[in-house]
This record gives structure tokens, sequence and C-alpha cells, in this order.
């Protein structure tokens, strides 16, 4: 059986830079930079304008990714692109990226297999799991895993959303799990879910248990009403679970491969607040220069904050071949997940 490791990474985050202080400014929301850094560590995040969707953000992540990985398009078994702010409701945003990275033209198009992901925060890792079995079966020498979110477009920036809207960016990441002989790669993930939380951290929209899904007016025209269209998140709720959550699950894939917290080089945390990170530092004993974070930038990114960080920490020259890599998310759903990569 072969091992499954990341062979290359990429990122795109939208050229357009907002800061705490254009929420307040530009959109008008009650808000401070000081508030904001404060509670969750956040400076500035990008938006995509107008026209831009979370397809595209993934295909500029994904041909780094296919370029650093130094193999063809074509050499591309499967996609896995995990989202919660799709382009539409369906068709899922995978096949749109396999039609722009060029999988569908000419003759020799091998048309291959899109899956979507929808576990939110946790995505990333939800489809890291699922290439690395999917590569170690001998089903794909080369699966695109894709994290991308254009949140943007989907948040309430009033004063009303405040709690939900200063905390997210739009952004992708993308790696490609490939088949290696090599003592190395994906060595260990753990996932989870309790879905009695599935309502503390959600976006409706609608209610298919609705006739119809959404209520219409008088000329059938859908009326979303705001408590329905805007995410809503119980935050101190999801504060204390995502940091026993995200310890539980590292602890798990620790214990699994039989290492301690010193035997990793790098950890690599889903970035929704800072201070959910040095907590779990602090309760771990994991030294500074063994944590990455780049949620001041970016925001939280949701599926794409990963392996944002990982593209990023390898440029920098902070991730290396041969370093033990940790990887721990929590979000949405409730879902979590964890991961250790021999780099
Ligand atoms: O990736 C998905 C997972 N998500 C998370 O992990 C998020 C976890 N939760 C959190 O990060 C924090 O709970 C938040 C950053 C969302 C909120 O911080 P908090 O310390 O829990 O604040 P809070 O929600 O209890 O709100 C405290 C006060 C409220 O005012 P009152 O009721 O005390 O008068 C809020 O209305 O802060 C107010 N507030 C704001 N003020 C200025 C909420 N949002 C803002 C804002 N600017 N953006």
């Amino acid at each position: 059986m072969p091992n499954a490791y990341i062979s290359g990474t990429g990122f795109y985050v939208p050229p357009r830079v907002v800061t705490n202080d254009d929420l307040r400014e530009q959109y008008g929301i009650d808000t401070t930079h000081e508030w904001i850094v404060e509670r969750t560590g956040i400076e500035e995040r990008r938006f995509a304008d107008e026209g831009v969707g979370t397809a595209e953000l993934a295909q500029y992540a994904s041909e780094q990714a296919i370029e650093a990985a130094g193999i063809a398009k074509d050499d591309i078994g499967m996609i896995i692109l995990a989202s919660l702010s799709p382009d539409y409701c369906f068709p899922g945003s995978g096949v749109m990226l396999g039609q722009r990275l060029g999988l569908c033209d000419g003759d020799g198009a091998k048309f291959v297999p899109a899956l979507d992901v929808r576990n939110q925060c946790s995505g990333f890792l939800y489809s890291l799991g699922t290439a690395t079995s999917m590569v170690k079966s001998g089903q794909y020498k080369h699966v695109l895993v894709v994290g991308s979110e254009t949140h943007s477009a989907a948040l309430d920036l009033s004063t009303r959303g405040r709690t939900v809207s200063a905390l997210f960016g739009d952004g992708a990441g993308a790696c490609i799990v490939s088949a290696t002989d090599e003592d190395r790669g994906v060595r260990s993930w753990y996932l989870g879910s309790d879905g009695r939380y599935a309502e503390t951290l959600c976006q409706k929209v609608w209610d298919i248990k609705q006739r119809p899904f959404i209520p219409g007016d008088a000329d059938g025209v859908g009326q979303v009403q705001p408590e329905m269209m805007w995410a809503k998140m119980e935050g101190r709720k999801v504060f204390k679970n995502a940091v026993i959550r995200m310890t539980e699950s590292l602890m798990r894939v620790f214990s699994e491969q039989g290492i301690v917290r010193d035997d990793v080089d790098l950890f690599l945390f889903h970035q929704a607040n800072l201070r959910i990170n040095q907590y779990l530092a602090d309760q771990i004993g994991i030294p500074p220069e063994k944590l990455v974070n780049n949620i001041m930038r970016y925001g939280n990114t949701t599926a794409a904050t990963i392996p944002i960080l990982m593209a990023e920490a390898e440029r920098s020259g902070k991730l290396k071949p041969g370093m033990k890599v940790a990887m721990a998310a929590f979000g949405s759903g409730f879902t979590w997940g964890s991961a250790i990569i021999d780099w």
C-alpha cells in the first residue's frame, strides 16, 4: 500500500484588504479595531469583488498547488473541494473547479470525479482524510484537495450581524495528495461530529421541511427573513467546545502514533480565533516557535484556513521536508478533526 503525502501546496486570497476600521467606516458597523483584535486577533481580512466566487478562488490556489507538485493537470485523479460558501445551492463548486482547470476540455478529457465536502471549518481535514484513503487504497495517484470560501457575499455587514461578520474573510488553499513509496506522508487522521449542536452555529437560508422551502410573496418571489438569511452563532459555546474537541482530537492522533507533544515540529491549527489557539498552546505546552497563525491578516476563512496556513508556512520556510506536523480544526456541526503528517 502506498503512502499518501502532500506533494504541493498553493493559496490565493483576493487583493482587496478590509481592515477593522473599514468595517466601521465603509460598512457602518458599530465596532472598533480594539474590540476585534482583543477578542479575536483579527486585524484585517480579504473580500473578493462582486463577480468572483468560490470556484474561481479555488482555481487560483489549485493551479499553484499543481505547479508546486510538479504534475500536469491531467495527472489529477479526483477533486475534493470543501466549502460552506459554494457558488450555488447545487451543483457543488467541485465540478466548476474541474471545468475551470480545463479537465473537461479536449478529446483526452478524463472528466475526473469531483466531490464537495460540507463540513465547514473542519472541511479541509475531512477532505484530507478522504483523499488519503483514496490514495492509499491505490484508487488514485494524485487527489486535488481544496478549501475555498467566499464569505463576504453572505455576511450581514451591519451592526446586527457584527458578532459573526467581523470574523470571516475570503480565500482558498489547496494541496495535492499524492502516492509515494517513501516513508512519509499522512500518518494518521481523526474526525468527529456532534449534531446536537447543529443550530449553535448555522446559516439556514431555507428550511426544506417547509412547502415551499423558501416562503414566497404573492408573485412567487422568495422571502428570506434575516434570522434565516444570516449566520448565527452562540460564540462562547463554540469557543468552549472548540478548545475541548481540538485538544481531544490531537491527543487521539498522538496516542495512535505513539508520539508526544515534543515530537511535533509544527502545529497548524484552524484559524477561528487567536485566543482559541493561544489557549490550546498554553494547555498543551506548545512553544511559540512551533505554532503559526495568520488569522491577523485573513480572519477566519473556514475550510481554507489550514491549507492557506500550510502553503504560507512552506513558502516562508517554516514548514520543511522531514518535519512532523500536527493539524486540528473545529467548527459548525459541530465537526472537528486532526491529522499527523511527516512532511
Ligand atoms: O470557525 C468557526 C468556529 N467559530 C469560533 O470558533 C468562534 C468562537 N467564538 C468566539 O470567537 C467568540 O465568542 C467571539 C469572538 C465570537 C465573541 O467574543 P465574546 O467574548 O464571546 O463576546 P460576546 O459574544 O459575549 O459579546 C460580548 C459583547 C456583546 O455586547 P453586550 O451584550 O455585552 O453589550 C456583543 O454585542 O460584545 C458585543 N460585540 C461586539 N462589539 C463590538 C459582539 N461583536 C462585536 C463587535 N464589535 N464586532
